[in-house]
């Protein structure tokens, strides 16, 4: 079995968290969590398909207002939603986006 591997580009790069990034053409938010472990929360909402926006505090999405906590993607006024949510690894100084999204 192949795993999908994209990458996300090097970790240099990336200044500030959470990061826009886009995985292939699908637009994400790269955040970082405790130890430097890395996720991709993809910046459409699950209710309608919002474009998910960053507060500074958490997400949030413009149309009808859902919001989501920044490192687990898990919405925080509508039970059991979440933002779809892809793995990131880190290889010799890459961000690497890997498998499906979940
Ligand atoms: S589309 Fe995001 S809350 Fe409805």
């Amino acid at each position: 079995m192949t795993m999908t591997r994209f990458a996300l580009g090097p970790i240099d790069d990336f200044k500030t968290f959470p990061a826009e990034v886009l995985v292939d053409g699908i637009p994400y938010w790269l955040v970082r969590g405790e130890e430097n472990r890395y996720k991709l929360l993809m910046a459409l909402c699950p209710h309608a398909g919002g474009e998910v926006r960053w507060t500074g505090e958490l997400f949030f999405c413009p149309l009808h207002f859902w919001t989501f906590d920044k490192q687990s993607g898990d919405c925080l006024n509508i039970r059991d939603e979440r933002l779809v949510r892809k793995d990131v690894e880190l290889q010799e100084g890459i961000l690497y986006a890997i498998g499906d999204a979940y």
